[in-house]
């Protein structure tokens, strides 16, 4: 059978240039299938900024990996799901596959890391106000990472004052409407005066805009302005400048979950002031972010009682930007970094 595949074909520091790093092929596969495995097809990738390192990790000539919602086509006796059912997990930039869908090792410049097992989607759980494509937004990594952050961490409640750097993603979106309806006064930042409406019309309080790059003193008087009682929780997906301000806004008792760092990660930007000392006096708590450590059944089950009950009664917005066709994946990847005007929300490819 031919299926079409994005490989890696070339390691690209920085912002992705999606052109060089990836080529489609196409390949005959044999589906004469093992006891255990699956004939799955793609049916919605999604494309997330963390891919940048994960293409940087990838063997040159290989399928690029990511997140996609799969049907299984055809079932040995032995697989762990059967034809027909709706699946999630690691399957990647590919119109078809092959797998036995357990969980997979990807040893990552640091640590390695655990790709978890194709998890089974219950239809019951989808429906035009949840679609199926929320299981790779709110109902997926994006959603677990801000639910379980909330949850677990970064409790934000009635006088809190909550900042999210990169706020307009499907990540700051979701992280900031869950700490409104909390209680908490909100904050973001964004880059662009369209996206920092968008953020007011969910119900942020009060939206910087902010691009890499802005003197540090512009954004220092935004956020004094923004945030004049100081900062007591703070969820960072940007770091540099934007990061440097926060910590020195930081209220006793404070606390700071490190989800990404755009800055350093691809920005480059690996300068900054010596923040310790911003900790150190606030007694405040940093901790990095890892939302896998949350996929659990019993997680899966919570997330969709809590948030996804939220979705349903409009009093939480998820918004899909839409890519058709496996064709467009690299352009609709590339849009996290050189033409983000127009996305909102979850970006993803229904193939
Ligand atoms: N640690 C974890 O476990 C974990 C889990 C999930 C996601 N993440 C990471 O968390 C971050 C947010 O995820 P997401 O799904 O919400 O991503 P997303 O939808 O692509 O949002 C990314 C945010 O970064 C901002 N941004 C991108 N380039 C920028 C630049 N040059 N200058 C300033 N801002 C820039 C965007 O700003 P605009 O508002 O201007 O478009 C947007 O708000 C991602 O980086 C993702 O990789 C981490």
């Amino acid at each position: 059978m031919k299926i079409k595949e994005w490989v890696v074909r070339e390691h690209v520091e920085g912002a992705p240039d999606v052109d060089r790093i990836y080529e489609k092929i196409v390949r005959d596969i044999d589906v004469d299938l093992a006891p255990d495995e699956m004939l799955l097809k793609t049916l919605y990738v999604s494309v997330d900024p963390y891919l940048q390192g994960i293409a940087l990790d990838t063997p040159l000539g290989r399928h690029m990996g990511a997140d996609s919602v799969m049907e299984v086509l055809e079932a040995g006796p032995r697989a762990a799901h059967r034809p027909g059912d709706l699946v999630q997990g690691f399957g990647g930039w590919r119109s078809h596959l092959v797998s036995a869908g357990e969980e997979s090792l990807w040893q990552t410049g640091t640590f390695p890391m655990v790709f978890p097992a194709f998890r089974r989607l219950d239809p019951c759980w989808y429906d035009d106000a949840l679609p199926l494509a929320t299981a790779l937004s709110a109902m997926g990594g994006p959603g677990m990472t801000a639910w379980g952050t909330l949850s677990t961490f970064l409790a934000a409640g009635p006088g809190d004052t909550l900042v999210i750097s990169g706020a307009s993603g499907a990540v700051g979106t979701l992280v900031g409407q869950l700490a409104r309806l909390a209680g908490a006064r909100v904050v973001g930042t964004t880059s662009s005066p369209q996206k920092a409406e968008y953020l007011s019309r969910l119900g942020f309080d009060e939206v910087v805009v902010y691009r890499q790059g802005d003197s540090a003193e512009s954004v220092r008087e935004a956020l004094t302005r923004a945030a004049p009682d100081g900062v007591d929780r703070y969820f960072d997906n940007l770091g540099g400048a934007v990061t440097d301000v926060v910590f020195s806004l930081l209220n006793v008792g404070s606390q700071v979950a490190v989800c990404w760092q755009w800055a350093t990660q691809v920005g480059q930007d690996v300068v900054g002031p010596r923040l310790l000392p911003y900790i150190m006096f606030p007694r405040a708590t940093v901790r990095g972010i890892f939302s896998l450590e949350w996929f659990t059944d019993e997680n899966w089950q919570a997330l969709h009682t809590e948030l996804g009950g939220r979705v349903r009664r409009g009093e939480v917005v998820c918004d899909h930007t839409l890519h058709h066709g496996f064709d467009s994946i690299p352009a609709a990847y590339g849009s996290l970094y050189h033409d983000r005007g127009t996305n909102l929300g979850k970006v993803l490819v229904e193939l």
